[in-house]
C-alpha cells in the first residue's frame, strides 16, 4: 500500500491497528491511542482488494478494522496471524463478508457493531416504505420537470397504511423495531416470520393495542407466521430484516413475489442477495402497482439491468445506518472490540447495552465479538 494513502495517527503506538476506511469522528481514534495503538488509515474511497489489503497488513500488524464491501475470507485471516494479528473488527453489525469459521481457526476474534444500527436502519426501511407508497421520488421528479399543471383527482394515488397489515420477515432488533414504528405510528396489524418467537414485540403490540381499545379505537393483532409463504400472502407490506446466509440468499424470488399481493410493498434494508433482483425487475414490469424500496443490492455497486428503469422502485445507496450518530458509534464500537481484545480483556454479554462505549472512557470489555463462545472469550 501506497505511504500517501494512508493517515497514520499516534506513530508512536506499539499497537499497529489497520483500518481499511477513513471513520467518522474521533472517540474511535482516542480510544485505540489510549490503548497505545498506531492506527494506519487507508484514506482512498475505492474498495480495496485481498491483495491491497494484505499489503496493508504487511508483515507486522496487531489489529484490523475492516469493511462489509471487503470479503475478509482465510486468506486475509491467514496473512493478520502471520503479521501477528490478534483481533479483527467489521464495521458493521452484518458480518456475511467475513469467514467467521476461517478467522476462529486462526484464533482470531471478530467484531461487530451491533445496537446502534437499530433505530437507525428501522427509520430508513420506514422512509422507504412511505416513499414506496406515496411515490414521493416519482412525484418529485414530477415536480421539477415543471409537469404540475393543477390538482387533479387521479394524481399519483399510492397506497394507505392505517388498518392494514405489515409483515416481518427477521424480527431481531431492528426488525422488532421496524414492526413497532409501523405498528405504534400507522396502527397496523403486524405478521412476522422468524425462527424463535418474540416475545418482548408480541406483549408489546398486545399492551399498544388493550391501550386502543380502552380510548375506544379498534384493536391491533400480531402473529407468528408458520412460514413466508403465509405471511407473504397476507401482508400489505413486506420488510425483510434477515441476516444473509445459505437459508435466505433469495429468500425472495419469482415464485414467492408471485404470491404477493398484486399491489404490495417490498422493502429490504437487509442484504441485497436476499432478494433475487432479475426476479423483482421482471415482477415490478408486470405489476406496476406493485412497489419496493432498496437500500441493498445483489451485487453491489451494481445493479440489476432494468432496475433504475422502473417507477414503481426506489432505490437509496446502502445508506440504512447512515447518520452521524450510527456511524460515529459503530467506528466506537470497532475500536474498543481491537482494544480490549489486544488487552486480553473480557467480552461483554451478548446483548448488552453499548452507550457506555460510544464516548469517554469505555468499559473494560470487548463490546461484541461474534465467535467469543468459539475462541472460549465467554
Ligand atoms: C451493517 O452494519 O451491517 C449495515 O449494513 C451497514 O449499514
Amino acid at each position: 500500500m501506497n505511504q500517501s494513502s494512508l493517515q497514520i495517527v499516534n506513530p508512536a503506538g506499539h499497537l499497529r491497528v489497520v483500518v481499511t476506511k477513513p471513520l467518522p469522528g474521533c472517540h474511535w481514534l482516542e480510544v485505540l491511542q489510549a490503548a497505545g495503538c498506531r492506527v494506519e488509515i487507508a484514506t482512498g474511497d475505492a474498495i480495496l482488494s485481498g491483495e491491497e489489503i494484505i499489503s496493508l497488513i504487511g508483515d507486522h500488524c496487531h489489529a484490523a478494522i475492516g469493511q462489509l464491501t471487503e470479503s475478509w475470507n482465510a486468506g486475509l485471516f491467514a496473512a493478520l496471524k502471520q503479521a501477528g494479528g490478534r483481533a479483527y473488527s467489521n464495521y458493521a453489525v452484518g458480518y456475511n463478508n467475513v469467514d467467521v469459521v476461517a478467522a476462529s481457526a486462526c484464533g482470531i476474534p471478530v467484531g461487530n457493531t451491533p445496537g446502534v444500527l437499530t433505530e437507525t436502519t428501522a427509520e430508513i426501511a420506514v422512509a422507504l416504505t412511505f416513499a414506496a407508497a406515496r411515490r414521493i421520488v416519482e412525484a418529485d421528479r414530477f415536480m421539477r420537470g415543471g409537469q404540475f399543471q393543477g390538482w387533479l383527482p387521479n394524481l399519483f394515488l399510492g397506497s394507505l397504511f392505517h388498518g392494514k397489515t405489515v409483515g416481518v420477515i427477521g424480527c431481531g432488533r431492528i426488525g422488532a423495531a421496524y414492526a413497532r414504528m409501523m405498528v405504534e405510528g400507522h396502527k397496523m396489524h403486524l405478521v412476522y416470520f422468524s425462527p424463535r418467537p418474540n416475545t418482548q414485540l408480541e406483549e408489546f403490540v398486545q399492551a399498544y393495542s388493550a391501550f386502543l381499545t380502552a380510548r375506544g379505537e379498534p384493536a391491533l393483532t400480531c402473529r407468528r407466521a408458520h412460514t413466508v409463504d403465509e405471511l407473504l400472502k397476507e401482508c400489505d407490506v413486506v420488510s425483510l430484516h434477515s441476516v444473509l446466509d445459505a437459508d435466505t440468499r433469495h429468500l425472495i424470488q419469482a415464485q414467492r413475489l408471485a404470491m404477493m399481493k398484486p399491489d404490495a410493498i417490498l422493502i429490504n434494508t437487509s442484504r441485497g442477495p436476499v432478494v433475487d433482483e432479475s426476479a423483482l425487475v421482471t415482477h415490478c414490469r408486470s405489476h406496476p402497482d406493485f412497489r419496493a424500496g432498496l437500500d441493498v443490492f445483489e451485487n453491489e455497486p451494481a445493479m440489476a439491468p432494468g432496475l433504475t428503469d422502473l417507477d414503481n422502485v426506489v432505490m437509496v445507496p446502502h445508506i440504512a445506518s447512515a447518520t452521524r450518530w450510527t456511524r460515529e458509534g459503530m467506528a466506537s464500537l470497532a475500536a474498543c472490540n481491537v482494544a480490549a481484545i489486544l488487552h486480553g480483556r473480557p467480552v461483554a454479554a451478548a446483548g448488552a447495552d453499548v452507550r457506555s462505549f460510544l464516548s469517554g472512557t469505555p468499559p473494560p470489555v470487548a463490546p461484541s465479538i461474534v465467535n467469543a463462545r468459539q475462541l472460549g472469550l465467554v
